[in-house]
């Protein structure tokens, strides 16, 4: 077990001991609507392959598992107030998973945004994507395009679906647009400012992530939105994405909920 304890830290800081502080809520399982969510936050859905390896199932099943998951936890996430959520979905480096997966996943997003444009109506959330969807087959891109212009007037919770998104990438672009706007006169060097970058990525208008969680006991981030969490409070689950449930959402943003956010002040 851990720790950073005592001097200036207000508790203990530790993987460990925020299992801890896990357990604890696990007792009470109440919600605590006085404690803040993250304006923006941004799940991870990993563990999907090895849900369905441990019953013996392709991983293809645990993606349809996770996608269902996907449903109730976006939901959950509006009901919680939270201003802007994003599912890292498929990244620009899951085209090296076998052809067979790759179709599979790309299956499920179809399912879903067909199924979203009628399911979501009845919801106030905004739908977005961020990622490069050139590389998206076409149906799959006018799916997209749909679902963003019915959901555009939405004024509740932003749902942000990254797929073939890459925060490397993502960066390089914005990089390059930059360039090209020197190139061209129209922005001087001395006027790229953090705003103007913000600005140049998918995520432009939306809040700075507050919030990185990731089930299935991986600690890494994954090239997932690496600009935007120059800040983010990081929580991690051993619970793969399958079994993920709605209590395991309530203790994450417990979780984040009573951390001493200081952003380099004190
Ligand atoms: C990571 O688990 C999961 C993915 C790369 C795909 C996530 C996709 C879905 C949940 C389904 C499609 C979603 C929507 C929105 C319809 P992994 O396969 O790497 O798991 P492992 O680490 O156990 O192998």
């Amino acid at each position: 077990m851990c720790s950073v304890t005592g001097g200036e830290y207000s508790r203990p800081v530790t993987f460990k001991l925020e299992g801890e502080s896990m357990a604890l809520f696990r007792k009470n399982d109440t919600w605590d609507d006085t404690l803040p969510v993250p304006a923006h936050l941004g799940i991870i859905m990993d563990g999907n392959g090895r849900w369905a390896k441990k019953r013996g199932l392709p991983r293809t099943a645990g993606h349809v598992a996770g996608a269902k998951v996907f449903r109730t936890i976006a939901k959950h996430c509006e009901k919680r107030g939270i201003s802007t959520v994003t599912f890292y979905t498929f990244s620009t480096e899951n085209w090296k998973r076998p052809q067979a997966e790759v179709d599979a996943i790309m299956n499920l997003l179809r399912d879903y945004l067909k199924e979203s444009l009628e399911d979501f109506k009845h919801e106030n959330i905004r739908t977005r994507f961020i990622g490069d969807r050139t590389a998206l087959s076409e149906d799959i891109q006018a799916l997209m395009a749909e679902a963003e212009e019915s959901t555009a007037h939405k004024t509740g919770m932003v749902l942000n679906l990254a797929i073939n998104y890459g925060g490397r990438a993502e960066l390089t672009a914005a990089m390059q647009d930059l360039a090209n706007e020197v190139k061209n006169g129209t922005l001087a060097p001395e006027d790229i400012t953090e705003d103007v970058i913000d600005d140049h990525l998918y995520t432009a208008g939306q809040p700075p992530v507050d919030m990185i969680l990731r089930p299935s006991g991986e600690y890494r981030l994954s090239n997932f939105l690496i600009w935007q969490c120059a800040y983010a409070e990081y929580v991690f689950d051993d619970i793969l994405w399958p079994d993920f449930k709605i209590t395991d959402l309530d203790r994450a943003l417990t979780e984040y909920g009573r951390r001493h956010r200081r952003f380099g002040g004190l």
